[in-house]
């Protein structure tokens, strides 16, 4: 594997010596949000073998090796049933079809999240209401759900944001008193615990996204719905290709969403990484939340008593935040931003009216948070380099 050094990632500047060691300071190293080319360094040969064999078997689309993840992830959610599809937002639309959801029915979801979540909800023809995130883990604030309930409403959608689970237990009896579907956006979430039990077996069917920088990546779009239930399972499965159960025999209208049978491959191998991956992404936000609880100006991450976030993103709220983005990223980190512009401010819902001042926890939100890069892959040394420079920063 090629060194940090000699990929020119890092530049430093020799400030002793000794017999046995030379002394370095890190002037400057390149660390990106996420690093997907250290990642596939790590598992080459697996993947490489798998694609292969998917190409020399022909079975581009579903196929063994979409069958047999399907089969893995399910047990991995601890659900019965898992069905790829092309991908997250696809999962989503699917879901929500294969539960119910109607034009003209309402469902309850956040607005600060990535758009998918409410573009699906529009595509199935049904209308996103709005429910404000809480600021402690930037999930759905469970105490502001039943307020919104009207006698359209037929689901609920909470995301499990940056990884971290939304308080299922108050959204399921608000769900069980109102009669609800409640449909989990877990695309973020791949492995998170909420006491003690994995996302995605908490709903009537969860969405995940396999986009290649997601916790459970494929090299490629690609998706999955997870559900206890045979006939969501079986509904999503046949909507996915064009409403058949057997070729030419077409019972309803359909889409094409289905998993690339190289996707199923890949992401067969990644899933056996994936508790190593998602440990080591704690380890890094613990060192970051230590390094990090005594600067001012620096909120770093909460995680509820109740949750195993699984840290797709590590996000700090920061004072001037543009700013420290700025030099950040002149400083060859790649500090991202995970949302700017909460949904109900992005121009594509303007239809919805609802102006600045609607949801005040997610436009303060949109306003600070910044996103630190944590990848299983980034070493010690990285690590202290984006702590010191957070420092020089804020
Ligand atoms: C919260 C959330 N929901 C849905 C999606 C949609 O997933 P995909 O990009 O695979 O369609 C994403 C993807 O970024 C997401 O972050």
């Amino acid at each position: 594997m090629i060194s940090l050094r000699e990929r020119g990632k890092i530049i430093s500047h020799r400030v002793g010596a000794t017999k046995n060691c030379i002394t370095y300071e890190v002037r400057f190293m390149k660390i990106p949000q996420a690093d997907l080319r250290a990642q596939y360094e790590t598992i080459k040969n697996d993947v490489t073998q798998v694609i292969t064999e998917v190409i020399e078997s022909t079975q581009f689309v579903r196929g063994q090796a979409s069958k047999r993840f399907e089969e893995r992830f399910a047990k991995y959610c601890e659900v019965d049933y898992a069905v790829g599809v092309a991908n997250g937002t696809d999962a989503l639309m699917l879901a929500l079809r294969a539960v119910g959801i109607q034009p003209g029915d309402e469902v309850i979801t956040v607005p600060f999240t990535f758009t998918a979540t409410a573009e699906a909800i529009h595509w199935v023809g049904a209308k996103a209401v709005f429910v404000d995130i809480n600021p402690q883990n930037y999930t759905m604030d469970v105490s502001k759900i039943e307020e919104k309930i009207t006698d359209h409403t037929r689901a609920i959608m909470p995301v499990h944001l940056y990884g971290h689970p939304a308080d299922m237990d108050p959204i399921l009896e608000v769900a069980k008193k109102y009669d609800l579907k409640v449909i989990e956006d877990a695309a973020q979430a791949h492995g998170a615990l909420y006491k003690g039990r994995k996302v995605g077996s908490f709903g009537h069917a969860a969405a995940f996204s396999f986009y290649p920088g997601k916790n459970l990546g494929a090299y490629g779009d690609a998706g999955g719905v997870v559900t206890k239930d045979i006939k969501i399972a079986d509904t999503v499965r046949k909507l996915g290709d064009h409403g058949s159960v057997r070729k030419y025999e077409n019972e309803t209208m359909g889409f094409n969403s289905r998993l690339d049978g190289i996707q199923g491959a890949v992401l067969g191998v990644k899933l056996s990484h994936l508790d190593d991956w998602t440990k080591r992404r704690r380890e890094i936000t613990a060192y970051y939340n230590e390094a990090l609880q005594d600067v001012a100006g620096i909120e770093t991450p909460g995680e509820s008593s109740w949750a195993n976030c699984v840290y797709h993103l590590y996000v700090v709220q920061v004072d001037s935040r543009d700013q420290v983005k700025q030099r950040l990223n002149e400083a060859g980190i790649g500090a991202a931003i995970h949302y700017p512009k909460p949904l109900h401010l992005q121009k594509c819902y303007d239809f919805m009216k609802l102006g600045a001042g609607s949801f005040p926890v997610s436009e303060r939100a949109g306003e600070r948070v910044l996103s630190f890069p944590n990848y299983p892959e980034m070493t010690d040394e990285m690590l202290e380099y984006v702590v010191q420079q957070v420092k020089k920063c804020v």
